[in-house]
């Protein structure tokens, strides 16, 4: 018999109270699992996630390792990107790698379009399972247009950004072209996955932070809003996040989004006094977990003392778990959250 239904994570999402703060984490699916690690030495990354069989495998196995009260699709921000004429492809300790980057307004304009039956079947077939199989809620996600146009420009990931804002700033009508074809893009995917039984997804835009306010609000707010206008009609929850962007946060709080993911750098209590009312995510440094237990504890309570002052809050960490991380570690952080967020029954 399915267990039944865990809702906490979509409750918090819509603001609503919950039993106990409800965790996951970024990356939970990953190379500190050793099945992971096993199965990986086999297969390239997009063989994996586009294997219904394996992506549903890889996708569960966190939720029961862990306890966490959400499950992330197995997937990349660059799964769909491939199939508008990008030719990608993963690596171990470098990420995205890309053979024909975007170089001039021509490239641009020949970008193909998502069709998600010819394009993404098999993925669509793993929400599909997932949907019927999980006892907790599904998040699928995309990656920001800013983030993707970065891989795209680029060709790997990178610390400036440069070629991207070159273009941005020197051809803002090409750039504008590219946002909307990734917005485009960025929708279709994403509706395409609610449709198949995602309960909640997540845009995650993790090198917009590279941007001022003045640029984000310019250049890339205006594509922002129009997604998340577009996901709100689906009436699921959305995430939105970015590493390094507490300076955006101001504008992020303007959007249509129901959740504001937090990295590290920024605490829950500077944001929450700078008025900013949208349900929060976040934000434990990563690298704690590879600190000595007494000390994540400790981290541990700061982070949910000031997440808890209010509902909608999510406990999760700054950014992905790195490889070296223990399992044993993240179960345990699971175990605490959960028993030291657990409202006591009234008798
Ligand atoms: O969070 C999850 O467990 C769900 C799956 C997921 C992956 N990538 C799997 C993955 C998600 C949500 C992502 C998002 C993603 N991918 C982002 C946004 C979040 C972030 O980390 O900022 C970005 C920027 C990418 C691009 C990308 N893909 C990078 C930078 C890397 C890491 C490179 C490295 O080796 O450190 C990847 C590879 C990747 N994506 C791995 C996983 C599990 C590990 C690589 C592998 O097995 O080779």
């Amino acid at each position: 018999m399915n267990k039944p239904f865990n809702d906490v994570f979509l409750k918090a999402c819509r603001k609503e109270e919950t039993p106990y703060v409800p965790v996951w984490y970024m990356r939970q699916a990953g190379r500190y699992q050793p099945e992971y690690r096993k199965l990986r030495r086999e297969h390239s990354f997009f063989e994996m996630s586009e294997n219904p069989e394996i992506c549903v495998e890889i996708t569960r196995l966190p939720v029961e390792q862990l306890g966490v009260d959400a499950a992330i699709l197995f997937a990349d921000i660059m799964t769909p990107v491939k199939h508008l004429g990008i030719d990608v492809a993963i690596f171990p300790g470098i990420g995205p790698m890309i053979t024909n980057p975007i170089r001039t307004e021509a490239d641009i304009h020949r970008l193909g379009e998502l069709d998600p039956v010819a394009h993404i079947p098999t993925v669509l077939e793993a929400v599909r399972i997932l949907n019927q199989q999980l006892s907790v809620p599904l998040i699928g996600f995309a990656g920001g247009p800013f983030t993707l146009a970065s891989y795209m420009i680029e060709g790997q990931s990178s610390k400036n950004h440069h070629k991207t804002k070159g273009l941005m700033y020197a051809h803002p009508k090409a750039w504008q072209v590219l946002m909307e074809k990734l917005a485009d893009m960025t929708l279709t995917y994403l509706k395409a996955q609610i449709r198949a039984g995602a309960h909640a997804v997540k845009v995650f835009d993790s090198w917009v932070g590279s941007l001022s306010d003045v640029d984000f609000r310019t250049y890339v707010a205006p594509t922002m809003r129009v997604i998340f206008d577009e996901l709100q009609k689906m009436g699921v929850p959305t995430i939105y996040f970015g590493i390094g962007a507490g300076h955006l946060l101001a504008e992020w709080n303007k959007l249509p989004v129901s959740v504001i993911g937090l990295d590290w750098r920024t605490s829950i209590r500077s944001v929450r006094a700078q008025g900013i009312n949208k349900v929060l995510q976040g934000n434990m440094d990563p690298s704690l977990l590879l600190g000595p237990w007494e000390l994540i504890e400790e981290r541990a309570k700061q982070v949910l003392d000031q997440g808890m002052e209010r509902a909608g809050y999510i406990f999760n960490l700054g950014h992905g778990i790195f490889p070296e991380v223990q399992v044993d570690v993240l179960k345990k952080l699971t175990h605490f959250v959960h028993q030291y967020t657990t409202i006591p029954e009234v008798w």
